[in-house]
């Protein structure tokens, strides 16, 4: 398939939802894989505060400082010349007041060339959602499980199924600006019923078919992070085991005196 050349806007985004085009978005961390999943025509990139669990290695996405959120992106959006580009606001960059939020955002936009930042939260950030809204600069909502969340639900892993509670949260971020919104974890009954009520496309992680588009985070579904097999995963690819391979040959080859051969020596 030709990879599409116009860039995706924020509007463009909407629009695509509009016209019945399922949106695809994938995580990036670098300039090297976001210039992959570009060049492949992912329709948005996001620089996921997921960052802290696989690149970071830690156990929650609480660590990730908005300095280090702002130098992956920066790095992303230098390589991608047509997706959509989306910064996470980590944990405590926004929840303080709007107005830290504000200012956070600015950063972000400011020392990253980034499209849009997200944020976790619906009703509960409706006025910071508003205040970054009025700064002119393009949020994206993330609801349904929230892993900045984590402490208070009690684990990552859990299906959100307060259908009422979800439907006011996606109605709130709309309301309030939104251009679109991330359900994580939402049954897909449930998201298919959001995504009809809403007017902006739905983007899911784990919510099945229903949803406007999905996203999944880059590593995983490279076959890069064996460990994690949750049901919504699909590894399209075995990165690796290819790795492996890649690096158990050269040792093998340098080991044994077959690499550098002629070819790959200088004279
Ligand atoms: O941080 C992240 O990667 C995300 C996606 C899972 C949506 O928020």
């Amino acid at each position: 398939m030709k990879t599409p050349t116009r860039k995706m806007t924020v509007p463009a985004f909407r629009e695509a939802a509009e016209r019945g085009q399922k949106l695809t978005m994938l995580t990036a961390y670098d300039y090297l894989w976001a210039g992959i999943m570009d060049e492949a025509g992912v329709d948005s990139i996001l620089v996921g505060d997921s960052l802290a669990m696989v690149v970071q290695g830690k156990s929650t996405t609480l660590p990730v400082t908005l300095d280090q959120m702002i130098y992956h992106g920066e790095l992303v959006a230098r390589a991608v010349q047509r997706a959509l580009v989306v910064v996470d606001m980590p944990f405590m960059s926004y929840q303080v007041s709007p107005q830290q939020a504000v200012e956070n955002a600015g950063r972000i936009m400011k020392e990253t060339g980034a499209d849009a930042i997200k944020l976790e939260g619906g009703a509960i950030q409706s006025e910071t959602i508003r205040g970054i809204g009025r700064a002119e600069i393009p949020v994206m909502a993330h609801i349904g499980m929230r892993p900045q969340a984590v402490r208070q639900l009690g684990g990552m892993g859990k299906i959100q199924r307060d259908e009422q509670r979800l439907l006011d949260d996606a109605r709130a971020a709309e309301d309030a600006g939104a251009f679109s919104i991330v359900l994580e974890l939402v049954p897909e009954d449930i998201a298919g019923r959001i995504t009809e009520a809403l007017s902006i496309p739905t983007i899911g992680i784990g919510a099945g078919a229903r949803c406007s588009g999905q996203v999944l985070v880059g590593p995983d579904m490279l076959g890069l992070n064996p460990g994690f097999k949750p049901r919504f995963l699909k590894q399209f690819g075995d990165l690796r085991n290819s790795a492996l391979g890649a690096v158990r040959g050269y040792i093998q080859e340098v080991q044994n005196g077959q690499f550098p051969d002629e070819q790959h020596s200088h004279h």
